[in-house]
């Protein structure tokens, strides 16, 4: 979960590489560093921090040199400090590395080099790298063939650049099981972890698979296998993500820019895969064990999509999470089992490893991704993309409700497909999901009301929130929203549950969040929340009835949209409360602290 770059051309290196990791800071911003070349010689500037306080006190825009690599890292060996900042040298100091990923037999490598004289300077299991390939240097006259054999020792994921004094014409990119994407321009080369970092200068990418590697000039690039050092072939992507979608448009924070996104991004997610849905659904109609996987927002939206399954398709799927899917169901998956993964990042390490367990057992996988070119839409049989655009704030709100679409669009097809629901009510929920893109946008009117509610609320130490049926799951993703960014105690729960023990917990002026649109459960709902209240409550809620007045201290008043489509526009006020009392506790709700964009590592 670090973030790599690196650029090779006729630009001063260190300005393409500091405005990259600025883009890539969301990977991780514990520690940055810079590596750059100059007539044979590395100039290395890092340290533990951000990149805007790093920037002037470490001269970073001051390096010599038109090739280099950065990184902007999140620590998983060694804590974050000026000396575990990446790069990482070898004992010579002309070999350079950075690496996003975790060497699993760092330890054993470790040693091995300890032995033969190595001398460390971090506590990183990243450092050992370059020292590997110094040592298979003295086995080998050619860089690369160096490179390959010291790489092949290596377990676990990693993606690297890597820079040699002596090979100047030359950087390297590899890949394994951690992102890494090249960046095609005219007369100059980009690598990084993500495509924002070199939007600016190229929308020409070349996707890295697992176990390959590249060797890149100013004016060309080979991928090669690193098993067996042969060429492979690769396609060039044209992004049609334009720098404007990357960059910050005057929102004080990219998490703001992106809830009001998504009115557009749902639009996009809509209309991006009318051509594709009824294909897929006819595709995977048949199959009766259905198994949805993600983690965290995601695993929210696969709950979301249990609840539509089972009302519009009549089928029930079992919701894991991915992280224990894999240990648990090993010996339930087999070639009549469909597994549906939904990942934004298509690179997250739990969901990835599901996925690859449910293809080895013959599966048939369905992703949901919004990362076009990710591991995961590798991986699978069949993709549907979210169409969301890039997702820079750290916790996910566009492409979660461009998830809850492309799901329900999915039911939705499935229900025609199979007949499994009235006709007539199917093409009325398409209708309002059509017109989705306008019941976000009046969600995001209330946007003052909340602002008035954050100020109100921000001193509080604990949040309940609850709901029912498909709503119990925009109460888990309002509750994580909120403690993420705010780092408030926030607990989403069955509104059923309440009385069952968590009600001890509540008392006078604790606010409880209730989720209530109309439809099955809203009396059950309004009697849940009276319980609440009798014990002191605070009672904010979130319906279209006017019911809910009567039992709550605040009405957030939404639009009227069928029960099944309703976490789709419920969650939006949720995200902006999460948002503003981020704000106001004073946090940085991009950057969040312990936590980062894509997790890819289990
Ligand atoms: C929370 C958040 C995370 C991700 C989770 C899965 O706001 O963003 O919980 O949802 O790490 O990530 P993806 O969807 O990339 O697999």
């Amino acid at each position: 979960m670090c973030g790599i770059i690196g650029y090779i051309g006729e630009r001063k290196a260190c300005n393409v590489l500091v405005d990259g990791l600025k883009r890539l800071e969301y990977r991780g911003y514990d520690s940055v560093g810079i590596v750059t070349e100059e007539d044979g010689k590395l100039y290395i500037r890092k340290g533990a921090g951000k990149i805007d306080e790093l920037k002037e006190k470490l001269g970073l825009l001051e390096m010599p040199g038109k090739r280099g690599i950065g990184h902007t890292r999140w620590a998983t060996h060694g804590i974050p400090n000026d000396i575990n900042a990446h790069p990482h040298t070898d004992c010579t100091g002309k070999i350079a590395v950075v690496h996003n990923g975790i060497i699993e037999n760092y330890i054993e490598l470790k040693d091995e080099l300890l032995r033969k004289g190595h001398k460390f300077k971090s506590d990183t299991d990243t450092e050992i790298i370059a020292h590997l390939i110094e040592d298979a240097l003295k086995d080998f006259n050619n860089f690369e063939d160096a490179l390959r054999y010291a790489l092949l020792r290596l377990k676990g994921s990693f993606a690297l650049g890597i820079i040699y004094t002596h090979d100047r014409e030359h950087l390297y990119f590899v890949r394994n099981e951690s992102p890494l994407v090249l960046g095609i321009g005219h007369g100059e080369m980009f690598a990084a972890s993500d495509i924002p970092a070199f939007l600016p200068y190229t929308n020409k990418a070349v996707f890295l698979d697992d176990g390959e590697y590249a060797v890149v000039t100013k004016d060309s690039f080979v991928v090669k296998d690193l098993k067996t050092g042969q060429v492979k072939e690769k396609k060039v992507h044209e992004i049609n993500w334009t720098l404007e979608m990357a960059e910050k448009q005057g929102y004080e924070h990219f998490m703001l820019k992106e809830i009001h996104e998504q009115p557009k991004a749902v639009k996009e997610a809509i209309y991006g895969n009318l051509g594709m849905i009824d294909k897929i659904a006819r595709e995977i109609a048949n199959y009766e064990k259905i198994y949805i996987v993600a983690m965290g927002t995601s695993y929210h939206a696969a709950l979301v999509g249990k609840y539509i399954f089972q009302r519009l398709v009549k089928k029930v799927p079992v919701v894991e999470d991915a992280s224990e899917f894999r240990y648990e169901f090993e010996d339930l998956i087999d070639r009549d089992t469909l597994v549906i993964a939904i990942t934004q990042s298509g690179e997250t390490a739990d969901t990835l490893a599901a996925i690859k367990l449910a293809k080895k057992k013959g599966a048939k996988v369905l992703s949901i991704v919004n990362v076009v070119g990710s591991m995961a839409t590798r991986l699978s049989d069949l993709v549907l993309y979210t169409h969301a655009g890039p997702e820079i704030g750290v916790a996910a709100t566009k492409t979660y409700t461009t998830q809850l679409t492309v799901i329900s669009m999915l039911a939705i097809a499935l229900a025609k497909y199979l007949n499994t629901a009235d006709r007539e009510y199917l093409q009325k929920i398409e209708a309002e999901l059509y017109d989705m893109p306008k019941y976000i946008e009046a969600a995001l009117g209330y946007e003052n009301k909340i602002k008035n509610l954050a100020e109100r609320l921000k001193e509080k130490r604990d949040f309940f929130y609850i709901g029912r049926g498909i709503s119990l799951a925009t109460a888990l993703e309002g509750a994580l929203k909120l403690k993420e960014i705010s780092y408030i105690h926030a607990e989403g729960l069955s509104a059923g549950e309440l009385k069952h023990g968590p009600l001890a917990l509540i008392e006078e002026d604790v606010p409880v969040v209730a989720i209530a649109p109309s439809g099955k459960t809203l009396e059950k709902m309004i009697s849940n929340i009276q319980e609440a209240k009798a014990r002191g409550a605070l009672i904010i809620s979130l319906g279209d009835s006017e019911e809910l007045r009567k039992v709550s201290d605040i009405l957030i008043k939404m639009p009227k949209v069928d029960e099944v489509l309703s976490p789709i526009v419920y969650i939006v006020p949720l995200q902006l409360l999460a948002y503003h009392l981020s704000v106001l506790r004073g946090n940085d709700p991009d950057k969040p602290r312990n936590l980062a964009k894509s997790v890819t590592v289990e």
